[in-house]
Formats: C-alpha cells, structure tokens, sequence
C-alpha cells in the first residue's frame, strides 16, 4: 500500500470559491499536502490527463469541463491515502455521495464535481507526476 493519493480541485470548486473550504476538510481528515499549484488545463492537456476515458461518450465533455477554468492540483499523503480519500470526496455523482462528504457539500453533477481523486496507487504516481516535478515534491 502507498500512502499517497492526487487530487485536483476542479473549475467548478475553484470558480465557486470553494478551494479554502475543500483543502480545510482536506487537512481535517489527516492528509498532508506534498505538493500544491493552481493551474489552467487545455483541451489538450485534459485529454492527456483523461486519456484512460477516451472511449467513453462523456470524454469530449469531460475535457472542456476540464479545461474551462482555473484547477488545484495536489499530491496528498496519509496512511491508506487512495481509499481514504475516495471516502472523503463520496461517490462520483453527488446524488450518491454520504452525507458530509466533499462531493455532497460541493458538487451539483456527476460531471461538476469538485473534486477528482486516483483510483489506484499506480493512478496516484502517474497522476501526480504529470503535475509536479521531483523539485516541487516536498
Ligand atoms: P473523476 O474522478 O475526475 O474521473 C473521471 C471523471 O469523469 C469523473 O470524475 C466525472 O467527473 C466524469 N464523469 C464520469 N461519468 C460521467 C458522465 N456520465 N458524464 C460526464 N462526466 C462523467
């Protein structure tokens, strides 16, 4: 097991002004942030970063939603990092997410929903290296 996990704060968290209050429940649950920027994504880039959803119907979509605004982008570290932290942000669509979690508080669609987190130790080292250097790794 690896304990660390990325996430990103997606547009729709940024745009809503909701990044304090996402990284406060962040630090609340026990995560410490390894690395920390706030980004612009291209249709490009986010196709790259999605790349594994390139099949689905929802990739185009999901690619301008991404690239639409500002995202934060984080390696997080804990024990347990990658499943802790999908209990955390709740289910991919907000209409399931448990009470309390980020997505419930924050999300509006399975689309918009505030937060992406890796799925998988392998996904969690991928992820947060197409983001961060080894100097921005701390
Ligand atoms: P995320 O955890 O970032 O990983 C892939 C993303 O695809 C997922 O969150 C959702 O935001 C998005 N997604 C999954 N299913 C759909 C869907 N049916 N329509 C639009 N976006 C989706």
């Amino acid at each position: 097991m690896s304990n660390i996990t990325f996430t990103m704060l997606k547009p729709d968290a940024v745009k809503a002004g909701n990044i304090g209050a996402i990284l406060a429940m962040i630090n609340a649950a026990g995560f410490r942030i390894k690395a920390m920027k706030m980004t612009k994504l291209s249709m490009e880039t986010a196709g790259q970063f999605y790349e594994v959803h390139k099949e689905r119907p929802f990739y185009g979509e999901l690619c301008e939603f991404m690239s639409s605004g500002h995202i934060v982008a984080a390696i997080l570290e804990k024990e347990n990092a990658v499943a802790d932290f999908r209990t955390l942000i709740g289910a991919t669509n907000p209409a399931n997410a448990e009470e309390g979690t980020i997505r419930k508080l924050y999300a509006t669609s399975v689309g918009e929903n505030a937060v992406h987190g890796s799925d998988s130790d392998e996904n969690a080292m991928i992820e947060g290296n197409f983001f961060f250097s080894g100097m921005e790794k701390f």
